[in-house]
């Protein structure tokens, strides 16, 4: 697959979002068939692997999902790029007496559960309220200069420039897709004008994109966050059906799936967007793979996104979730 990069890392243009296997999208698929699809994505070229400590079932523990993720690239840890995310409290900082203290603590439980002695890139997941974004930036520069973490981001923080004055980032990650959009206003062009990469996350914006969802799609009851996502909404669903319709249309014209032209919507319009679509089954992870080999001309990306401006989006979500 074609690569990209996120400040000085490569990674292939498609990554993959690991959640789904332990928390956000219902039931899990066992730990067997996680570690196969994985592996599997990397057999197809996906070089870029997303995960979090707080990815457990409910949110309720801590490190299902990087344990997973560590087993499953163990054996190729080399050839790949692991993002994985933090939690910060005041509180915590407090009772390790430094943010570099209370930063590192984590650190070693994700290294440990990754099987690693380093992780690629190492985001806040956000804002950490009473501790302040400059000395997150200080320890994020000190664990890069003793080699435990390549690079740092951050998801859902807006205070990036304060963060990039200190230690320079590498990549951003925060909602995006065709009917999330608020990044285009300030965040990618900033991104760009310092060479950041950014990663967005829930790009086929929790399935709806994918055209499979309808009026009549039953989420699940436990752990799915499609419950609560906006533009899920049964009304909603059916009132942005002309933005799935649309997708639809170029699928057929291009003989690609609606998901694949999201992503490729993305990767053209921008040189270091580098999406993270998720899911717990081996084909679709491969489809949204295969959204690299989707190339949109000039002309049919102005025409798509000409007539994306035209339709207005039903539910959003923004920032703050
Ligand atoms: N930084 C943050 O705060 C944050 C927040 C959320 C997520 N993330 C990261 O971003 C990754 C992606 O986010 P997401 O999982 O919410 O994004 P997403 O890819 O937009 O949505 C996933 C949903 O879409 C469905 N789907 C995916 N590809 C499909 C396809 N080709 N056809 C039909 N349905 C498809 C999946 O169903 P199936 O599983 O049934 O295929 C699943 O229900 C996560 O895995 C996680 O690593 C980060």
């Amino acid at each position: 697959m074609k690569t990209r990069k996120l400040g000085e890392i490569t990674v292939s243009e498609v990554g993959m979002g690991c959640m789904a296997f332990s928390h956000g999208y219902g039931k899990m698929p066992s730990e067997q068939y996680s570690i196969e699809a994985i592996q599997n994505a990397y057999a197809y070229g996906c070089t870029f692997f997303d995960t979090a400590e707080i990815y457990s079932p409910n949110l309720s523990g801590i490190g299902h999902n990087e344990r997973i993720v560590g087993k499953a690239l163990h054996d190729v840890r080399g050839n790949v790029v692991i993002g994985t995310k933090l939690f910060l409290s005041s509180a915590e900082v407090r009772r390790e007496g430094s943010v570099y203290g209370a930063v590192r603590r984590h650190l070693e439980g994700s290294l440990d559960r990754l099987q690693t002695d380093y992780t690629d890139i190492y985001y806040l997941h956000r804002t950490s309220g009473g501790v302040r974004i400059e000395e997150v930036a200080e320890t994020m520069g000190r664990l890069v200069e003793e080699e435990l973490i390549r690079g740092w981001g951050l998801s859902q923080v807006d205070v990036i420039d304060r963060a990039q004055q200190v230690t320079p980032l590498s990549a951003i990650q925060n909602i995006y897709s065709m009917v999330e959009r608020d990044m285009e206003q300030a965040v990618i062009p900033y991104c760009m004008e310092h060479n950041i990469g950014v990663v967005p996350f829930s790009p086929i914006a929790s399935g709806l994109l994918s055209g499979k969802i309808t009026t009549d799609t039953k989420f699940e009851r436990n752990d799915d966050v499609r419950n609560w996502v906006p533009q899920l909404s049964r009304q909603n669903i059916a009132a942005n059906q002309p933005i799935v319709d649309l997708l639809g249309r170029y699928a057929k014209q291009k003989d690609a799936t609606s998901a694949q032209i999201s992503l490729a919507w993305m990767l053209h319009k921008y040189p270091n967007v580098v999406p993270i679509p998720g899911s717990k089954n081996k084909d679709r992870i491969v489809e949204n793979l295969n959204a690299a080999q989707v190339e949109l001309t000039t002309e049919e990306f102005e025409s798509l996104e000409e007539s994306l401006n035209q339709c207005r989006v039903y539910g959003h979500r923004g920032f703050t979730r």
